[in-house]
């Protein structure tokens, strides 16, 4: 794919043929308007009948293979010592080369058991970046989360091709303030989710791991994004370019002493895992397994999703696969920047984000600008995306709002879901409402849960902006349907 050249302008070439299809519908603007009250303005209550393109997240919802859809046929259904949880720990033993492997249903239940052995009350666990489930599984155990990414990670236009590394100064400055035992460990986010799916550089991994070393912290890896971070360090870090993928994977799990990943993302399936280096640790967390996810050789997933998985991650190995992702956002964050939106830049992985502190630039970040163009943009297009702002903070103990660092729309793009007319269409409507942004105002809470506020919260818009919107769009659009 990143090999053909072109006579004309370069497109994103798919390296696949679509053989399933799932038909759409695209609801008037007007019954988009009811839906979107009807959810509480909040994009996560929608029904997906009310929604053309899904691109809320890329978790368990990436198009499968030939190859995985014909592994499910062949799982062996047993509640204990199934022969497909063997043949899934293989590859995971053959891909990362970690001896010890545990099954659970997906990501955060990585984190709930990671965080429950290993983080103490008022211990400390640095990242590169948060992610909402971590976070909320480290606090909840009494931890507190360090960020510590680069400066230039938070900048939303940088050329900067490695926004998810960790600063390694401030690293040493936090192992020596509160010295190694207060650490739990140390964590390195692939494919950076909340900052716009940014990678980390295979040399930041290196530099992170000394230190760890060094000082006998343990080093956790979250490979949730590791395919697209794979591909970045393939196409982006000269001093790599010349290693195979499998190659790249494994210098990544040499730095790691536990890799755990959300297979909902990584291996396009559903579920998830987490590998283990150290034996006692790994006897530890083992002990859980059955308390939380199910016996040992299923850890509440389907086998047909384990042995799907297994294909999935043989799959990530092929550069053909993993670059349509970035690919297609690279062509749309490029086409959105033309038309004056302000975006992520440079492009990431999972989906094209929008910077909603400068789309709404009139909107108070106390009015939710990331959660206010998310309708706007569901209004517009029938285009669902999903807000990774201030509501996805949680609000600090004295109930004032945690104002994030970044106002960031997310269009996730599913792996090898939409085709490119899809997302010119949304290129269209996006630049449609970047012209009529002005019209767009913020939103207040009508019910706020205390936990993780932005999956099931309702919110309310501050003044009558949504109809003038729908009649805007309307008027522009009148022959159009
Ligand atoms: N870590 C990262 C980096 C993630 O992106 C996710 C999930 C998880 C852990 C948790 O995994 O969902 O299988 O329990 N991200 C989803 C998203 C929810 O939409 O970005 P999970």
């Amino acid at each position: 794919m990143t090999n053909i050249k072109f006579f004309g302008d370069p497109v994103p070439l798919e390296m696949h043929k679509v053989r399933i299809v799932q038909k759409l519908t695209l609801q008037p603007i007007e019954k988009r308007a009811e839906a979107i009250s009807e959810a509480g303005n909040n994009t996560f209550l929608l029904k997906n009948r009310d929604v053309f393109l899904d691109m809320l997240t890329d978790s368990g919802v990436n198009a499968m293979s030939d190859r995985q859809l014909a592994a499910m046929m062949i799982a062996d259904d047993s509640y204990a010592g199934s022969e497909t949880h063997y043949r899934l720990e293989q590859k995971l033993r053959e891909l990362f080369d970690m001896q010890y492997f545990l099954p659970t249903h997906q990501g955060r239940a990585c984190e709930h058991i990671l965080s429950k052995v290993l983080v103490k009350p008022e211990s400390i666990v640095p990242m590169n970046y948060h992610f909402t489930t971590t976070k909320s599984h480290i606090t909840l155990n009494g931890g507190t989360v360090e960020e510590i990414i680069i400066d230039e990670g938070l900048k939303v236009t940088s050329s900067n091709p490695f926004k998810g590394n960790m600063d390694i100064g401030k690293l040493d400055a936090l192992i020596k303030q509160h010295g190694p035992a207060k650490i739990s460990f140390v964590r390195m986010e692939a494919g950076t989710n909340l900052i716009g799916g940014q990678p980390f550089a295979l040399d930041n991994l290196e530099k992170v791991q000394m230190l760890c070393r060094e000082h006998s912290i343990p080093l956790v890896l979250d490979a949730s994004l590791l395919a697209d971070n794979l591909y970045f360090i393939k196409t982006r870090e000269e001093k790599y370019k010349n290693l195979t993928i499998e190659e790249i994977t494994r210098r990544i799990a040499a730095c790691s002493d536990i890799i755990y990943f959300s297979a909902r993302k990584l291996g396009c399936v559903r579920g998830g895992g987490m590998l283990i280096r150290d034996k006692a640790l790994f006897l530890k967390m083992r002990g859980l397994i059955p308390l939380f996810e199910g016996f040992l050789t299923y850890g509440g997933m389907s086998v047909r999703e384990m042995e799907a998985m297994t294909i999935g991650l043989e799959e990530t190995m092929d550069e053909d696969m993993i670059s349509q992702g970035p690919l297609f956002i690279a062509y749309m964050t490029e086409e959105l920047q033309k038309a004056g939106v302000p975006v992520i830049t440079p492009p990431g992985g999972l989906g094209c984000h929008i910077d909603a502190k400068q789309f709404l630039d009139h909107v108070p970040q106390e009015q939710y600008p990331a959660g206010a163009l998310a309708v706007a943009i569901y209004l517009a297009g029938s285009i669902r995306g999903m807000e990774r702002g201030t509501l996805s903070e949680q609000r600090n103990p004295d109930g004032s709002e945690q104002l994030s660092n970044m106002e960031l729309v997310r269009l996730a793009l599913p792996r090898r879901v939409f085709t490119l007319s899809q997302v010119k269409y949304a290129v269209d409507r996006i630049s449609w409402l970047h012209q009529n942004r002005r019209l767009i105002e913020g939103l207040e809470f009508e019910e706020e849960p205390e936990i993780l506020r932005f999956f099931f919260g309702r919110l309310k818009p501050v003044s009558d902006w949504k109809n003038k919107l729908t009649a805007k769009f309307r008027k522009d659009f009148d022959d159009s349907l």
